[in-house]
């Protein structure tokens, strides 16, 4: 267990796949993040946690190009994102599947998916579209119904699904968990580990912090804006405050 002054940043020789020091977000005068420093490594399941309107989704879309910084900066594999607009940032690999999950009700499941990859290469959408069906085999059976008519579950499947179109080497996800039921819950978190095992790598943020440290190779609570503790995502599950706080223990 660290403080968020001993950063546990692991020693290695490789840089972070994403470096972010001294991030500063407001919204006018409220402020939404302070002094934030944090790392994902390449290959990790990081989870952030944190109570409503701790700044989790605000820290999500800062990383997105979707909220610019009042201070700090934001490295991606090497190179300073701050700025950049939010399709670019997709494009250099990393995808952002926001809370809400914002799938399009109207359209059906394919033409959400279709949509994701309008620009990307046509030669790749077939393949891309099979990659998301192997993954979520109920998206598979149902690409042709409104996409208004998936269950909750299935509906944060088609989300997860939409961003992995963009062949992401960053998956960022915003309480993928919320609102569905535990059994669901259960099968987005054995996905998504299974799509970091084939190589993605992983940033959620989650209020249901148990599942989400359970999963984390490495784990953040985040507390009105500040980095509070941060550690394997097992130390935290343990840790007396974090069971207090956040686990109801
Ligand atoms: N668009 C916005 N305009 C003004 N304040 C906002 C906006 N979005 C978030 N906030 C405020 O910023 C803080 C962090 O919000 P948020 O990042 O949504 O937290 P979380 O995702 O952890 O619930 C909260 O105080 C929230 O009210
Ligand atoms: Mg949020």
């Amino acid at each position: 267990m660290t403080s968020r002054r001993f950063h546990d940043r692991v020693e290695r020789d490789v840089p972070a796949m994403l470096e972010i020091r001294g991030l500063d977000v407001s919204y006018g005068a409220i402020r939404a993040l302070r002094e934030v420093d944090l790392d994902v490594n390449a290959g990790e399941i990081v989870a952030i946690v944190g109570s409503n309107g701790a700044g989790k989704s605000t820290l999500l879309r800062t990383i997105s190009g979707l909220v610019r910084p009042r201070a700090g900066k934001i490295v991606f594999e090497s190179r300073p994102i701050v700025g950049f607009k939010p399709h670019r940032i997709v494009a250099m690999g990393i995808s952002h599947v926001p809370e809400g999950r914002r799938i399009f009700t109207d359209l059906t499941v394919w033409e959400n998916l279709a949509l994701a990859a309008q620009f990307r290469k046509p030669s790749t959408f077939d393949q891309d579209l099979e990659t998301v069906c192997r993954w979520f085999p109920r998206i598979r059976e149902r690409l042709k119904q409104s996409a208004g008519t998936l269950s909750g579950g299935e509906q944060q499947m088609l989300a997860i699904g939409r961003a992995i179109m963009a062949r992401p080497k960053l998956l960022l996800l915003d309480e993928p968990s919320l609102g569905l039921a535990p059994n669901l819950v259960k099968e987005i978190f054995r996905i998504l580990q299974d799509i970091n095992r084939a190589g993605t790598t992983v940033c959620l943020v989650e209020q249901n912090a148990h599942m989400a440290l359970e999963v984390a190779h490495r784990a953040y609570v985040l507390e009105t804006g500040q980095v509070a503790l941060s550690g394997p995502g097992r130390e935290l599950l343990d840790d007396p405050r974090v069971q207090a706080a956040y686990l109801g223990g």
